[in-house]
């Protein structure tokens, strides 16, 4: 973990509650891996997943949830935010045929394992879910790295279902998934070998609250800390 003050260069919206952060001075971080930010004003830090991170430039891809991510939305470029970087463990790249399941915002945190996996000479696939076609966003830069499959709940956009349900056909060795919990789990149960980033309330974001415990087959883990990305397998659903 890193205390690090990071400059704003610009926000930008990619849908009506999903905006892109890109943030300057970031020491060098993994895919998979998060930040917690301080909005002034609010006690806690907001955790947020790492879109990319390409020369001190840190991309984040926001959900405007509540007050604290919407106070977030109006910074201005030239702003310092105060930020804890380099935090969680990150996925592992270990496939040879990766298989990239996103849905919604969850969908942020694989574009840099998409580069990552692009840049060791692997394409992968990216099944990438949203609930219709106002909230799909990155569908043209995860294209740049992967052969994208977009699905949409109400069929609006690409394959109608979820990403789960639209990758069933997709040959794959390994899969990597981060979405809502009950995504999560159905990859796990039908997509073979792989990670998930899970989700889960934070208060300290570094692993001395516990307030973000998860049941594994290995006992209690801090997603903060031990995760957000675990073995699919290992995790007690
Ligand atoms: S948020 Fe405090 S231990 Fe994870």
């Amino acid at each position: 973990m890193k205390k690090e003050l990071l400059e704003v260069l610009s926000c930008r919206t990619l849908n009506g509650s999903v905006y892109e952060l890109k943030l300057s001075g970031a020491s060098e971080m993994r895919a998979g891996q998060f930040v917690e930010l301080a909005v002034p004003g609010f006690f806690l830090r907001r955790p947020i997943s790492v879109a990319d991170w390409e020369d001190g430039v840190l991309t984040l891809i926001v959900k405007q949830v509540g007050e604290g991510t919407k106070q977030l939305r109006t910074v201005q470029p030239g702003e310092k935010i105060d930020a804890l970087t380099c935090l969680g463990n990150g996925f592992d790249c270990s496939a040879k045929r990766p298989l990239l399941l996103g849905g919604g915002i969850g969908c942020a945190p694989l574009f840099r394992l998409a580069k990552d996996f692009a840049a060791s000479g692997i394409r992968p696939v990216a099944v990438l879910g949203f609930r219709n076609a106002e909230e799909i966003y990155y569908a043209e830069e995860f294209s740049r790295y992967c052969d994208v499959t977009v699905a949409t709940d109400d069929g609006s956009v690409g394959v109608k279902g979820n990403a789960v349900s639209a990758a069933a056909d997709i040959p794959h060795d390994r899969f990597y998934a981060c979405g809502p919990v009950v995504m999560l789990r159905a990859a796990a149960q039908a997509c073979g070998s792989g990670q998930v980033s899970m989700e889960a309330r934070m208060g300290c974001g570094f692993g001395a609250c516990m307030g973000c415990s998860i049941r594994t087959s290995k006992g209690y883990a801090r997603v903060c800390k031990e995760g957000p990305v675990f073995e699919a397998a290992e995790v007690i659903w």
